[in-house]
């Protein structure tokens, strides 16, 4: 047989999900594994779910998808960080932040086009770079500023091929969230050497130590950004598959373009739903937000006070505290505490370099299991440094 195609072959798989299946055939587990949250969809997004099905809204929407959830979503956006688009022209309904950065890289990039990703990032970011026919550049960030962009480190990964570079803001797996002035300096950075700037700002909502910063909103950026959110996190809808590309025209236009062939349209009793979402789950967000913030605090006190250094994650749902003291590898961390202790965790090293000697815990999670996985981890690291 001929050979598949090299760059998928060439790719890993990914290493959340392999810790993932271990735990899901194990008992008594606590899983800190996976970055999901632990509500269901609010009850009304959920009932206008069923009223939609009920009413035969089983058809394909235009390919942009609903006009009246574009409206709301560029209205939000307007509203809550100034960020303007036409929802006509400027915004595309994808299946998840998953499909928006698939079509973003795909428009954005040639093949050999390099991206810059600061790391420790997201699983997919530097495969569906790699997809698109890209060369993904890493650059680190370090746990002792809180995982903050450094302009300088960025600068000096940029090259004469260097097209696009792609961050999250609150960030999955460190929970940092970027402060306005560093992405000001960011937004400069991409102007000096006209980069586009991709930005993943799924977690928008999930902030909770200061107001999150929109990138497209800053001076300079609109042009140059495409702006990536969803419904996933917030709004706890992972399994209804629908997001967000917003974008200026002649992105937006080809985005809208792949996605006509590719996906045709994100699900319509999806759409239906989120409109919901935007109308009338305000509230059910901020409980679940206060909620998040609640364990936070918990959970990050425990780590700190059972030995683990944590920086303040100040978004999304993810402590990332080093495992340095324990004298173990991220993965064999992970392993022993999974088999000794029965507690998922995600090893640091699956989202690159800098996530050595770390781990990525997720805390949407009861707080009674957060407690006793705290309880678990201490006794682990009393067997360690025995
Ligand atoms: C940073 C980040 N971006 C995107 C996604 C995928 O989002 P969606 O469910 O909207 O495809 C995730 C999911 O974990 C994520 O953490």
């Amino acid at each position: 047989m001929k050979p598949l195609n090299s760059v998928i072959s060439a790719c890993p798989p990914s290493g959340i999900r392999r810790f993932f299946d271990i735990a899901a055939q194990m008992d008594d587990v606590i899983s800190l594994g996976v970055g999901e949250p632990d509500f269901v969809t609010p009850w009304r997004v959920r009932e206008a779910g069923i009223w939609a099905l009920e009413h035969g809204a089983t058809t394909y929407t235009s390919n942009a998808g609903l006009l009246r959830l574009r409206e709301l979503i560029c209205a939000e956006l307007a509203g809550r960080y100034g960020a303007e688009y036409v929802p006509d022209g400027e915004c595309v309904i994808t299946a998840g932040v998953s499909e928006g950065l698939d079509l973003t890289l795909r428009v954005l990039l040639e093949p050999g086009d390099e991206v810059i990703v600061p790391e420790p990032c997201y699983v997919a970011y530097q495969p569906c770079v790699s997809f698109a026919g890209g060369r993904p550049v890493p650059v680190p960030t370090y746990a002792e500023d809180g995982f903050r962009l450094r302009t300088e480190v960025i600068e000096a990964a940029v090259t004469g091929q260097t097209k696009a570079i792609l961050i999250g803001s609150p960030a999955n797996p460190t929970g940092a969230v970027q402060t306005r002035d560093d992405l000001a300096a960011l937004v400069e950075l991409a102007v000096r050497h006209d980069l586009y700037l991709i930005s993943d700002e799924i977690y928008d909502r999930l902030t909770y130590t200061g107001a999150h910063t929109c990138l497209s909103a800053l001076p300079g950026a609109r042009e140059r950004t495409v702006l990536l959110g969803g419904f996933s996190k917030a709004h706890a809808m992972t399994g209804w598959r629908v997001g967000y590309l917003c974008a200026p025209t002649a992105i937006a236009d080809l985005a809208l373009r792949m996605h006509q062939y590719t996906m045709l349209c994100a699900p319509h009793v999806s759409q239906l739903a989120a409109v919901e979402a935007l109308t009338s789950a305000g509230d059910d967000v901020d409980e679940m937000v206060a909620d998040y913030d609640r364990r936070r605090r918990v959970f990050v006190k425990g780590l700190r006070e059972i030995g683990l250094d944590c920086p303040e994650p100040g978004g999304a749902f993810y402590a990332f505290p080093s495992i340095r003291s324990s004298g173990l590898d991220s993965e064999t961390f992970a392993e022993r505490l999974l088999h000794r202790h029965r507690v998922a965790v995600v090893p640091g090293s699956v989202f690159g370099k800098p996530g050595e000697g770390h781990i990525r815990c997720s805390y949407a999670t009861a707080l009674p299991l957060l407690e006793e996985a705290l309880d678990r981890i201490g006794r682990f690291l009393q067997e360690c440094s025995t």
